[in-house]
C-alpha cells in the first residue's frame, strides 16, 4: 500500500503542477486584487479528491461520470484562517481540505498575474480554471505562482488543496508542541505586474555607517533596464542599470538619515520604479552587529527585553493573522516593557513583521527546525534551505528583524551540526546584514551547579539562544542562585526560553507547582540569575500567552493548553507578568536597581 502522502504526490505529478516561484518581495503593497473572504470547502479525509479530479470544478447535475462533489453548494471557510477553529469537527483534523472560489479578472496586455498565498499549512496545490498551476510545501512562508497563461478575461475558478498531515521528513517533523492549524492561514491575492517587473530588492544601512545605504534591485523579464530609487524624505533619487542577470546595484549616502530604533522607529517611504513597474515600501534603516559578547544596534550596546510568542490568536482560538491579532499581542509585549519579541517557532504573518517595524519591536524570526528533525536526509535539509530562503526573501527589508534563527532544541548530532553549518552559510549569503542565531538546550552540565554552554553549533552563530528550564523541568528555582554559566565561545547569549506552567487563578504557596505563585517564583530566580551574567544580552521567556498543544493533557490545569503563558488563553494576566514587567521597567529606566544591567 503506497502511503497516502506518496499517493498524493504521485497523482499530483500526473497533473504536473510546477513548483511555486519566484517569490515577489512586498506582496502586500503590490497592485493586486484580494482573494480573501469565503471559499467553498470540501473535507477530503481519504485523499480521494485528486483521483476524482475535484480540481475540474465539474457540475454534478450536467456532467457524466464520477462527479460526486459540488463546490457551488459546499459550505464555506473564511480565508485567511485555519480550518480547525472554524469548524468544530475539524479541531483535531489532519488531512486534506479542498478550497474553491471564483473571481473575475481582466489581464492587461503584456502584464503578468501572480497568484499569491501568504501561507498554507502544510502542503498546497493550486489549479487555475482546471489546469495545474503550482504546488508548495511549508506551512509558514509565502509562495507566488505566475498564473498569466491560465487566466481568462472575465470569470475564473481557482481550486487549492491543502494538506496538514505530519511526516517525519517534513519541517516541522511529526512531533511539535503547538497546534497543527491547517488551511489557507494567511492572505491570498492576485498580483498584477508589468512584463518586466521588480521581483525583489534589498536596501540596508551599511555596518559601521550612519548614512551609507547600499543594496540591489532584481528585475525579472527584460533586457537592460534603468531602475530608479527615490526616498523623498531624504531628498534621494538614485538610478542604476541592471546587469545581464537583471540585477541593479547601488550605494549612496543619505545625509540627515534618522536611524531606526525601538525608541524611534523611523520608517522612510521608498519608491522603486523600472520599465513601468513600480513598488512603494516603508523601510527603516539601522545596523545590527555582534562584537565580543555585545550586541550593537546602530553601533551601541543593546539589551533585549523580550518575550517569546506563538502565532496564536488572542482572545479566540486559532492561528493569528493580520494586523488586528498582531496589534493585541504586540500591545501586551509593549505593556510588559519589551523592546524585543521572539517569534516562535516559525515565520509569522508579514502583517505582524510590518507592525513591529512601526511599533519599534526587535524581532527574532526562525524556521521550524524544531527538536527531532531528520537532518541526515538531504531532502529535509533542502526543505530547510527553501524555508530559510523564503523567510529571508520576504522580510529582508524589515528593520525590526535582527535575528535569523536556524533551529530550536535540535539534538547535537553530527548530521544536525553539519546542516546548521550549511544553513548558517546560506543565511549569510542571502543576507549579510543580520545576525544568525539558534535556540539550543544542548548544553553540558559537568555538575549540578554549572551550565557549560558548549553546543558545537555556537561556533557558526553570531549570537546564541539558550532554552533552560531550571526550576520547572530541572531542579528547583533556587538552584539558579548558585549556578555558574560558562561561555567557552565567548559570544553574546540570549536566554531564549525559561518559564513554567501556571493555571491562571490557581493560587498557593511559592513551592506549589502549577500555581501562579510558583511561576512567579521561577521568574524571580531566573531574573536574579540573568542580572549577574555579563554575556547575557537579552531574554525572551517562554511565553507571552497560553497556547493550544495536543501534548498538554493535565486535566483541570492544562486541558490541551501549554500554560507557560504570562497571559491566560482568555487574556488574564498572571502574577509573573508583573515580575517581568517590573524588571523591564527598571532596565528601560536604566536605574541602579537593574544593577547587573
Ligand atoms: C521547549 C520548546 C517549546 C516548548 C517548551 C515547553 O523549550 O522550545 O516549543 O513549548 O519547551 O516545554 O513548554
Amino acid at each position: 500500500m503506497v502511503p497516502m502522502k506518496r499517493a498524493w504526490m504521485i497523482l499530483a505529478a500526473a497533473v504536473s503542477p510546477a513548483l511555486a516561484g519566484p517569490l515577489l518581495q512586498n506582496a502586500l503593497n503590490r497592485h493586486s486584487i484580494s482573494l480573501n473572504g469565503e471559499w467553498h470547502a470540501i473535507v477530503d479525509s481519504r485523499d480521494g479528491g485528486l483521483s476524482r479530479r475535484y480540481y475540474r470544478n465539474a457540475d454534478p447535475f450536467t456532467e457524466p461520470g464520477v462527479v460526486e462533489y459540488d463546490f457551488a453548494t459546499a459550505p464555506v471557510l473564511r480565508v485567511p484562517g485555519d480550518w480547525n477553529s472554524q469548524w468544530p469537527e475539524l479541531l483535531l483534523y489532519e488531512g486534506t481540505v479542498w478550497y474553491q472560489r471564483t473571481f473575475s479578472y481582466h489581464l492587461e496586455t503584456g502584464h503578468h498575474a501572480f497568484f499569491h498565498v501568504g501561507a498554507a499549512n502544510y502542503r498546497a496545490q493550486v489549479w487555475m480554471n482546471g489546469e495545474a498551476l503550482c504546488e508548495h510545501e511549508g506551512g509558514f512562508t509565502p509562495f507566488d505562482c505566475d498564473a498569466t497563461s491560465l487566466l481568462k478575461d472575465g470569470e475564473n475558478v481557482v481550486v487549492v488543496s491543502v494538506n496538514n498531515a505530519r511526516h517525519a521528513d517534513d519541517i516541522p517533523a511529526r512531533d511539535f508542541d503547538w497546534w497543527n492549524y491547517g488551511g489557507l492561514t494567511r492572505d491570498v491575492s492576485l498580483m498584477d505586474v508589468r512584463a518586466a517587473y521588480i521581483e525583489n530588492y534589498s536596501l540596508q544601512l551599511e555596518r559601521g555607517s550612519a548614512t551609507r545605504i547600499s543594496g540591489w534591485i532584481k528585475i525579472n523579464g527584460a533586457g537592460p533596464q534603468v531602475v530608479t530609487v527615490r526616498i523623498p524624505d531624504l531628498q534621494v533619487t538614485q538610478t542604476a542599470m541592471t546587469d545581464s542577470s537583471g540585477m541593479a546595484r547601488l550605494a549612496f549616502d543619505s545625509a540627515g538619515l534618522e536611524r531606526w530604533s525601538p525608541e524611534r522607529p523611523r520608517l522612510y517611504a521608498v519608491e522603486i520604479a523600472s520599465g513601468g513597474d513600480r513598488v512603494t515600501d516603508e523601510i527603516g534603516f539601522r545596523t545590527i552587529e555582534a562584537r565580543g559578547t555585545e550586541i550593537l544596534l546602530n553601533g551601541r550596546p543593546v539589551f533585549l527585553r523580550g518575550i517569546s510568542l506563538h502565532e496564536e490568536a488572542p482572545n479566540r482560538s486559532g492561528r493569528a493573522h493580520g494586523d488586528d491579532d498582531a496589534r493585541i499581542l504586540f500591545g501586551w509585549a509593549k505593556e510588559l516593557g519589551c523592546n524585543f519579541v521572539r517569534l516562535a517557532h516559525y515565520p509569522h504573518d508579514e502583517h505582524a513583521i510590518r507592525l513591529a517595524d512601526r511599533l519599534g519591536l526587535l524581532l527574532w524570526s526562525e524556521i521550524p527546525l524544531w527538536q527531532a528533525i531528520d537532518f541526515g536526509n538531504a531532502a529535509v535539509v533542502e526543505k530547510a534551505r527553501q524555508q530559510l530562503n523564503e523567510m529571508i526573501e520576504r522580510d529582508r527589508n524589515r528593520a525590526a528583524v535582527i535575528f535569523w534563527s536556524l533551529t530550536n532544541e535540535s539534538r547535537a548530532t553530527p548530521e544536525r551540526n553539519a546542516a546548521v553549518h550549511q544553513l548558517a552559510a546560506t543565511a549569510r549569503s542571502l543576507d549579510s546584514t543580520r545576525l544568525i542565531t539558534a535556540a539550543t538546550n544542548q548544553i553540558s552540565r559537568p555538575d549540578p551547579h554549572t551550565m557549560l554552554l558548549d553546543d558545537p553549533i555556537i561556533a557558526d552563530l553570531d549570537v546564541f539562544g539558550v532554552n533552560e528550564y531550571i526550576g520547572w523541568y530541572q531542579g528547583l528555582p533556587a538552584d539558579l542562585d548558585t549556578m555558574t554559566w560558562r561561555n567557552p565561545f565567548n559570544k553574546p547569549m540570549v536566554v531564549s526560553e525559561f518559564g513554567g506552567d501556571a493555571k491562571q487563578g490557581f493560587h498557593g504557596e511559592a513551592d506549589q507547582r502549577w500555581t501562579e505563585e510558583y511561576q512567579e517564583n521561577i521568574y524571580n530566580h531566573q531574573i536574579a540569575a540573568i542580572r549577574k551574567l555579563p554575556f547575557a544580552r537579552g531574554l525572551s521567556p517562554w511565553i507571552l500567552k497560553d497556547f493550544r498543544s495536543p501534548v498538554r493533557q493535565l486535566s483541570g490545569i492544562q486541558d490541551g493548553y501549554n500554560r507557560k503563558g504570562l497571559v491566560s488563553d482568555t487574556g488574564e494576566r498572571k502574577k509573573a507578568f508583573f515580575v517581568l514587567q517590573k524588571y523591564y521597567q527598571e532596565l528601560a529606566a536604566g536605574t541602579e536597581a537593574a544593577s547587573g544591567r
